[in-house]
């Protein structure tokens, strides 16, 4: 099969052009491990753990691949700003693990002062007999901030996060086409880091689409949920297998219930609409939806359960193994590929 190529598959050296998002809760460093090596790049979204647990994943990951000697671990690890912010020292005893690990690539999102968090991991002193520093991904939802990212912090790589998204986004974002369009026009030149795709996406179709729009690369989420290898529940996974595109809805009623509350401001979430969203909109107090919510998940109701999804949902009809999955999406990109050039005649 051939490798596409672009500026992201030059960066990290892999030859599909497809990264498994940083998802907190639904990604695990098995998961990150098989999407690299089915020639992607895997990141592994990283609530608060204890460092030793981050240390112990990433030696499972340095065991995965015998071969690296000097080279990064090829995959990365995902912070969310916010919750940083809350415990500082720990927050920069993570960043250390990482560094220290010589991981790959870093993805930072959902913060009030992300630049400190990017700061802190280009000059820690830890990991000084790395051979480099990690790359910096940020995930950004609008213009304003890809232009902030890329002009005044460097960032390697733009993640441009579309409204059709899962999990977490911007309430206001446009649609994933429109805000990477948006975007690669206010980043012209060869000098821009890559921006990659986000939201929506289930095949290499529209990967594809998102490539010949001029993106390096595009970021899949909700379909990794549907491995083995994802740690999301199985009632979860069954929850979105049966879902179409309309069962998602953006909402923060999903926070109020689970006692998140300290996104920044007009940040939501994308999941599958159940009785928790019905409960908050219609004024039932937050604690009680949570109660509900505790035992829901507990007994694997789907109604009383946060089961995040994009848009893209309603054309994943499998679960399979995300090497399987990586296989599918990089013949379907190819395969697309090839197919748009016979619309060019002479
Ligand atoms: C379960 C879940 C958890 C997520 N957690 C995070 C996270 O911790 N940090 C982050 O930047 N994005 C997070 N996201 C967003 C993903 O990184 C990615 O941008 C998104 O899933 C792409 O949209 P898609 O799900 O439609 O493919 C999460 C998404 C899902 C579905």
């Amino acid at each position: 099969m051939q490798a596409v190529k672009t500026t992201l598959t030059r960066l990290l050296g892999i030859r599909v052009p497809v990264v498994c998002g940083a998802m907190a809760g639904g990604t695990n460093v098995r998961l990150a491990v098989e999407v690299t090596q089915g020639g992607g790049f895997g990141f592994v979204g990283a609530a608060f753990i204890p460092p030793e647990k981050l240390r112990e994943d990433l030696s499972f990951v340095r065991d995965s691949f015998p071969d690296l000697g000097q080279k990064p671990l090829p995959i990365g690890i995902g912070f969310i700003g916010w919750l940083l912010d809350t415990k500082e020292e720990a927050a920069k005893q993570l960043i250390d693990v990482v560094v220290e690990s010589n991981v790959q690539a870093l993805w930072l999102a959902f913060g009030n002062d992300l630049y400190r968090w990017i700061e802190y991991a280009r000059t820690t002193s830890a990991g000084t007999s790395s051979t480099r520093r990690p790359l910096i991904f940020v995930q950004v939802t609008s213009v304003e901030e890809a232009l902030l990212a890329a002009n005044e912090w460097k960032a390697d790589v733009i993640v441009a996060q579309g409204n059709e998204s899962g999990g977490h986004g911007g309430a206001s974002t446009p649609s994933t086409f429109t805000l990477v369009s948006e975007i690669l026009a206010a980043l012209p030149g060869d000098n821009a880091p890559p921006v990659l795709a986000a939201g929506g996406m289930a095949n290499g179709t529209q990967v594809a689409s998102y490539l010949t729009l001029g993106a390096a690369g595009a970021v899949l989420g909700t379909r990794f949920l549907l491995t083995p290898e994802s740690p999301y529940s199985d009632v979860q996974k069954k929850t979105l297998l049966a879902a179409k595109s309309g069962s998602t809805t953006r909402t923060l009623a999903l926070d109020y219930a689970r006692g998140t509350y300290g996104w920044p401001k007009g940040i939501d979430g994308r999941g599958i609409r159940n009785k928790i969203v019905d409960d908050i909109d219609s004024g039932i107090p937050h604690e009680i939806v949570r109660e509900k919510l505790t035992k829901g998940t507990q007994d694997g109701d789907a109604d009383y359960m946060v089961t995040w999804s994009g848009t893209g949902v309603g054309l994943m009809h499998e679960i399979k193994p995300a090497k399987d999955v990586m296989a599918e999406l990089h013949t379907d990109i190819v395969r697309q590929l090839q197919r748009s050039q016979t619309l060019l005649q002479d």
